[in-house]
C-alpha cells in the first residue's frame, strides 16, 4: 500500500479489507439505535446530507432514502471508486475525493453533517471542524459516531488494544468545542460465528483477536458508542 496523502488517517480496516468492513457495517446497530439517536436531533427528510469520511459508501443509499441530496467525501481512491459504484443507479448522491480538513463543499450548502469513526477522534480535528461550520446552513446539525471506550464489551477490547486512550480527554475536548454528548449503547449482530470472527481480526491486532474469540462465545457484542453533535 503507498503512503497515505497529508492529512489522511490510515484505516487499516476497510483499506486492507473493504469486504469483511461491509459485514462488520451490516453488523452495526441493528436496532438503529444511533439513526434514532440522530434523528431526535435533526431529521435529514428532504435535507442535503454530507457524509465525510464515507468510505466505501455503506451508508449513502440510506441517507438517500429520505434527503434531498447526499454527498460523499472519502480521500482514499480506492473507497470513492468503491463508494461511487454503490451509488451509481441513484442521482441524489454524489461521491467527491477530498478530507476532512479541505471538504469539496460550497459554503452553507448542507444541512446535516455524518462522520462515523472517521477522522472526527478528538484533539487534533479542529481543521475539519472549522470546515464543518463553513459548509453547514443555519438550522443544520453535525454529527460525530466514535467509540465510548467507557462502557460496554467492546469498549473494553477498545482500551485492550489501546491502553494509553484517554476517554476523559476525547469528552472534555468535545465539550470545549461547544458540542454535545449522547451516550449510546447498540450492539454489533453478526449473520453467524465465521463473520464475528472475520469483523474482529480486522479490528484488532491478532494475538488480541485470539484472546478476544476465545473468551467471547456468539455472534454478537454490546458496543457502547457517543453520538457528538452540534447544531448551527
Ligand atoms: C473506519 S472507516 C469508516 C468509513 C465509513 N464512515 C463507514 O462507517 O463505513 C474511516 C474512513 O475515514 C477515511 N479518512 C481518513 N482520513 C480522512 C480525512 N482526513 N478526511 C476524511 N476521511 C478520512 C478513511 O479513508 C476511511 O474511509
Amino acid at each position: 500500500m503507498t503512503a497515505p496523502a497529508q492529512g489522511v488517517i490510515p484505516s487499516p480496516n476497510i483499506w486492507r479489507h473493504p469486504d469483511v468492513y461491509e459485514l462488520e457495517n451490516r453488523a452495526v446497530d441493528p436496532d438503529g439505535v444511533i439513526e434514532t439517536a440522530m434523528r431526535s436531533v435533526r431529521d435529514w427528510r428532504s435535507a442535503t446530507v454530507l457524509d465525510v469520511g464515507c468510505g466505501s459508501g455503506f451508508h449513502l443509499p440510506r441517507f438517500a432514502a429520505d434527503a434531498a441530496r447526499v454527498i460523499g467525501v472519502e480521500p482514499h481512491p480506492p473507497l470513492v471508486e468503491l463508494a461511487r459504484r454503490r451509488t451509481a443507479g441513484l442521482a441524489a448522491v454524489d461521491v467527491r475525493a477530498g478530507t476532512a480538513q479541505r471538504l469539496p463543499v460550497p459554503d452553507a450548502s448542507v444541512d446535516v453533517v455524518h462522520a462515523r469513526w472517521a477522522y472526527f477522534f478528538g484533539p487534533g480535528c479542529e481543521p475539519g471542524l472549522r470546515e464543518l461550520t463553513r459548509v453547514l446552513r443555519r438550522g443544520g446539525a453535525a454529527f460525530v459516531i466514535d467509540n465510548d471506550a467507557t462502557r460496554s464489551t467492546f469498549g473494553r477490547w477498545f482500551l485492550r488494544a489501546f491502553p494509553g486512550y484517554d476517554a476523559g480527554e476525547v469528552e472534555r475536548f468535545w465539550a470545549r468545542q461547544g458540542w454535545s454528548r449522547t451516550p449510546l449503547l447498540m450492539r454489533w449482530a453478526c449473520a453467524s460465528r465465521a463473520e464475528f470472527e472475520a469483523v474482529v481480526r480486522i479490528e484488532f491486532a491478532q494475538s488480541l483477536a485470539d484472546e478476544i474469540l476465545a473468551e467471547h462465545p456468539g455472534s454478537e457484542v454490546d458496543y457502547a458508542v457517543n453520538l457528538f453533535w452540534r447544531t448551527v
